[in-house]
């Protein structure tokens, strides 16, 4: 089986693996596996405290049984897993950079469903509760990836877009692999423009150490996929404009 048709999580070589094409492609999911090798063993525990409004984008993305939904970025699956646990998931699928880090999603998964994560690319992911694929969001292509012909219901990022500087291009993969009336979703950082001024630049340092920034820019390209036609554009602010979530429905 060609690495094509079935893109692996698990690291095939020293840095990537051909999920990641074009230029800048292996950097930035070698970045992440730096950035991510050590801290993917605590990632989880620490980041409930400031990775602020992931529950409440989940409440926003509609499951049934039949139901196909996309996390970018899915790092260690936590969101997928709370998904997964729901009675109607329907299928789940992660896409990640990093293949640290969807070693240790295909771990969680395993240990928090108590079913078999393959660790190996099956194909078909018949047995797997959330199939995993290693690749970069603005590359994302559902046939290629995951051997889907039908475009996803739901497509979201969770403080994943902050860290992509090509995320026009993971904007517009993202629209392109949705179906007419999906829902795409984002929960990012926002500029805490409601915070103490204090506060809000001391938190702009420190984030910029592991690569996040807000991006006036993004919002500007959402507000434009409203304004075109594209799709319905909604925003709310979580925590004093601490973070945002941008609902948007494709037309
Ligand atoms: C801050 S973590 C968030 C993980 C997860 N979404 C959550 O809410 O816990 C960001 C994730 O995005 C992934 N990532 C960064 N750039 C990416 C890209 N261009 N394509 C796919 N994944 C990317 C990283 O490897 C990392 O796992």
């Amino acid at each position: 089986m060609s690495d094509s048709a079935s893109p692996s999580p698990v690291r095939p070589g020293p840095v990537s693996s051909s999920n990641n094409r074009g230029p800048g492609g292996p950097d930035h999911a070698a970045a992440m596996d730096r950035m991510y090798r050590l801290t993917r063993h605590v990632y989880d525990v620490t980041r409930r405290y400031y990775l602020l409004g992931r529950d409440r984008l989940l409440d926003r993305v509609a499951t049934a049984r039949d139901s196909a939904t996309l996390e970018v970025g899915c790092g260690t699956a936590r969101n997928l897993i709370k998904l997964a646990q729901r009675p109607e998931p329907g299928l789940l699928y992660g896409l990640d950079a990093s293949h640290e880090m969807l070693e240790t999603a295909a771990r969680s998964i395993e240990r928090s469903l108590g079913l078999p994560q393959a660790p190996l690319p099956s194909g078909g992911g018949d047995r797997e509760p959330i199939v995993l694929r290693q690749g970069l969001a603005e590359q994302l292509d559902a046939r290629r990836m995951f051997g889907r012909d039908a475009p996803f219901d739901t497509i979201f990022f969770s403080y994943c877009l902050s860290m992509i500087p090509t995320w026009p291009g993971a904007l517009e993969a993202a629209m392109a692999n949705l179906r007419p009336g999906g829902h795409l979703l984002i929960v990012d950082f926002w500029d805490q423009a409601d915070l103490p001024t204090v506060f809000a630049a001391g938190l702009k340092r420190w984030l910029s150490l592991f690569h996040v920034h807000y991006r006036p820019e993004v919002h500007e390209a959402l507000v434009d996929i409203g304004r075109s036609g594209r799709g319905d554009v909604q925003f709310e602010s979580v925590a004093r404009r601490y973070a945002y979530i941008a609902s948007i429905r494709k037309t």
